[in-house]
C-alpha cells in the first residue's frame, strides 16, 4: 500500500478514489494540522536567533545547506523553465502559484498570518514543518515541549502528513522509485529515510537542558572576561 493510502484514515481526507494522485492534499494548507489558524508565522530569521547557536546544534546552518532552503531558487533553473513550458504555464515558474505552493513557505500562508515579512526567496522554511511560531518561539515555552505544542509547535518527527503535503505525485519531478527501502521495495517518499537526509538534531547532551547549559556557558564567559 502506498504511503498516501496508509495515511488516509489518519488524515481523514475527503477523496476521489481513483488514483493515488487523488489521495493527497492539493496544497500544504489542506493538511489538518495546518488548518489551526490561531497562530502566525514569523520566518526563519526569527528562529535563527537561538537555533544558530553552536550549543543548540545550529539547525539554521544545516537548513541553509539542505534542499528546502534552495527550493525557491530551483524554480529559476533551466529544468524548472522546461517543466513550466511543457505545462504551458502563463508565467515564469518562480512566479507561478502552481510551483510556489510547495517551493516557498510564504505562498501558502495568508498575508494576515505573517507577523513579520517573509520572502519567497527563503524557500521552504522552518515553520512549513514545525508550524507557525509566533506563540511558541519564546525560550521558556520552547523548553517545555507540552507548552510549545499548546502554542502551535507541530510534531514534525512523528507526523509524515506534514511532508506528504508537498512530497506527493503532484510534484512534477515526483519519482515513485526515488527511495529504496531496507526491504528492497521502492517509494516516492519514505518518511524515516527522508528525515535522516535532512537531520538537524539538538546534541543529545544538550537536549532538554539548553537553558541550564546556556546559563553555565554565560557564567564561564563572564568569569573569563573578569580574568583578563
Ligand atoms: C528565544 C530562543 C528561541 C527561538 C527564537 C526559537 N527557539 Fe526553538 N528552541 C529553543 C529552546 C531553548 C529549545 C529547547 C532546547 C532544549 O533544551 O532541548 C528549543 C527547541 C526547539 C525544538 C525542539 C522541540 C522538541 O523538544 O521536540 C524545535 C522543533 C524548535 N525549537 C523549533 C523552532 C522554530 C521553528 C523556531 C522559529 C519559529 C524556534 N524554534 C525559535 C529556543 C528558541
Ligand atoms: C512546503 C513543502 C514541503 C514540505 C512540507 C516538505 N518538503 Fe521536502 N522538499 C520540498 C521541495 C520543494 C523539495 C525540492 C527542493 C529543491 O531541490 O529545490 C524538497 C526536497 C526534499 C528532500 C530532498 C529530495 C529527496 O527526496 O531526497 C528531502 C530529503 C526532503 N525534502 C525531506 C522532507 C521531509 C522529511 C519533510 C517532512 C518532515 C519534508 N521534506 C517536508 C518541499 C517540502
Ligand atoms: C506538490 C508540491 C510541489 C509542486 C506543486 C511543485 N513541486 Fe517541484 N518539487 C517538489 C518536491 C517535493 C521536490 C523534491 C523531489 C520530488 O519528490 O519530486 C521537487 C523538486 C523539484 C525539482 C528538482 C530539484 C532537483 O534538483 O532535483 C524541480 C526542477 C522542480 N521541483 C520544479 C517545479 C516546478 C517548475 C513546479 C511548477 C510547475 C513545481 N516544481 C511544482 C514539490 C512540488
Ligand atoms: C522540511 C521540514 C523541516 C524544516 C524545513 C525544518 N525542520 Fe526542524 N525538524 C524536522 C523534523 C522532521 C524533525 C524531527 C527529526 C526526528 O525526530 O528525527 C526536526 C527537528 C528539529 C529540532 C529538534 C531536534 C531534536 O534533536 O529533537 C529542532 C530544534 C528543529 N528541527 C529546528 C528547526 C529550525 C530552526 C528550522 C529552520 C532553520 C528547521 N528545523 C527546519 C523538519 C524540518
Amino acid at each position: 500500500m502506498s504511503i498516501a493510502a496508509k495515511r488516509l484514515p489518519i488524515l481523514g481526507l475527503s477523496i476521489v478514489a481513483t488514483a493515488t494522485f487523488a489521495l493527497v492534499p492539493a496544497y500544504p494548507d489542506e493538511v489538518p494540522s495546518r488548518k489551526d489558524s490561531r497562530h502566525s508565522y514569523v520566518g526563519a530569521k526569527k528562529c535563527m536567533v537561538c537555533h544558530k547557536k553552536e550549543l543548540m546544534g545550529n539547525q539554521y546552518a544545516t537548513w541553509t545547506r539542505g534542499p528546502h532552503y534552495k527550493a525557491y531558487r530551483t524554480l529559476q533553473s533551466d529544468a524548472s523553465i522546461a517543466i513550466a513550458e511543457e505545462r504551458g504555464l502563463a508565467v515564469a515558474p518562480s512566479e507561478a502559484p502552481e510551483c510556489l505552493s510547495c517551493h516557498a513557505t510564504l505562498q501558502s500562508v495568508a498575508p494576515e498570518r505573517m507577523a513579520y515579512p517573509v520572502e519567497l526567496q527563503s524557500g521552504v522554511e522552518c515553520e512549513s514543518c514545525h508550524g507557525p511560531g509566533k506563540d511558541y518561539r519564546k525560550k521558556k515555552i520552547m523548553s517545555d515541549i507540552k507548552d510549545a505544542r499548546k502554542n502551535g509547535l507541530w510534531n514534525a518527527g512523528e507526523d509524515e502528513g506534514i511532508c506528504i503535503a508537498c512530497h506527493n505525485p503532484r510534484s512534477p519531478t515526483f519519482d515513485p522509485e526515488r527511495y529504496v527501502l531496507p526491504d528492497g521495495s521502492t517509494a516516492g517518499f519514505a518518511f524515516m529515510e527522508a528525515k535522516e537526509k535532512i537531520s538537524h538534531p539538538i546534541p543529545t547532551e544538550v537536549r532538554g537542558k539548553y537553558l541550564e547549559l546556556e546559563k553555565i556557558e554565560k557564567e564561564k564567559a563572564r568569569a573569563a572576561a573578569r580574568a583578563n
